[in-house]
């Protein structure tokens, strides 16, 4: 009996212990960072989300799919790549130019017309069957291709990966809490683990991801992994924050429209009112009430 107590007691006892030992490797809430898409009135930065897009290919398409997305969606309204013909005053001459400020400088390029797209598509390789030999070939890609993802299957993915998935990221920053912040925190998280925290083999310290031990290695660890076009520097910082725009882009492709529209129902609504009311004033006037 007395042999019985002892031992629930010493259960009790390690219950209470427990999330004191492991305090150090408790995860950290993400950073929270300032982003131009947060808010009723906000927008995407397109130069961040076209960077951004460059570092996804370059870096993080290694490992990660993002199939929901397909290469035509970048050229669309809102999309990074998103083409506009423009008038240029000095030269006289209509241009196909990205559209940096939202994209209202002049007329949407079709996607079959969007050289931007075109060439981004073309310069991925595409699994396809051959037509007449029916063999596994490949080809380049086409503007309505998916994302091509790095993986045949999941197994595969696990395999390569120290039996990790990389998850998809096509939704991530609305499939996590606090999406954003926590995508950026993530990239830039990586740390020596605190003192007393047992090393995990194969995993390495983040103490933003839940657990403490990501099976992922530091995807941004150096700079200059990308050459940005426009001259930033690519610093992991700025890669880490154009990567998360980009894919909080990915996942809400459609935010800027939705707000959009809400903000002009909002109006269409204050000036109903203003009507009724006004409608209401002259049926009752006259009348005491
Ligand atoms: C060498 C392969 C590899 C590369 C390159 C890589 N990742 Fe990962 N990533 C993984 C693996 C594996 C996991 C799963 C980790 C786990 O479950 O422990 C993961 C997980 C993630 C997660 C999810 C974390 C969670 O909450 O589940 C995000 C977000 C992520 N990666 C973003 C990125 C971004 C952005 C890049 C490019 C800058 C990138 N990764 C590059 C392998 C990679």
């Amino acid at each position: 009996m007395r042999a019985h107590c002892l031992a629930a007691l010493a259960a009790a006892l390690a219950l209470f212990a427990t999330p004191q030992a492991h305090a150090e490797t408790q995860q950290a809430h993400p950073h929270a960072e300032k982003w131009s898409f947060s808010g009723p009135f906000g927008t995407y930065d397109r130069a961040s989300v076209q960077r951004g897009f460059l570092v996804y290919e370059t870096v993080c398409a290694a490992c990660h799919s993002l199939r929901h997305l397909s290469y035509r969606n970048l050229g669309e309204e809102g999309g990074p790549f998103a083409a506009y013909r423009v008038f240029n005053e000095e030269t006289g001459q209509h241009e196909t130019t990205l559209g940096l400020h939202g994209g209202h400088e002049g007329k949407l390029v079709e996607i079959q017309d969007n050289p931007y797209v075109a060439a981004i598509a073309a310069a991925v390789m595409i699994p396809d069957i051959d037509r007449d030999t029916g063999e596994a070939t490949e080809r380049a890609g086409r503007p309505s291709d998916r994302f091509r993802s790095p993986y045949p299957n999941p197994i595969a993915a696990r395999a390569a990966n120290g039996g990790a998935l990389p998850p998809d990221l096509s939704v991530i920053t609305l499939a996590r809490h606090d999406g954003a912040n926590y995508v950026h925190s993530l990239l830039t998280g990586y740390s020596d683990p605190p003192a007393g925290v047992d090393v995990v083999q194969g995993k390495y310290y983040n103490r933003y991801f839940a657990g403490g031990w990501i099976a992922m290695p530091p995807p941004l660890a150096s700079a200059d992994m990308v050459t940005y076009s426009d001259g930033t520097a690519a610093t992991p910082e700025q890669m880490a924050r154009d990567v998360t725009h980009f894919l909080a882009w990915a996942s809400d492709p459609k935010m800027e429209m939705r707000k959009s529209l809400g903000l002009q129902s909002m109006a269409f609504l204050l000036v109903l009112t203003f009507l009724v009311y006004l409608a209401y004033k002259q049926v009752w006037r006259g009348t005491k009430h």
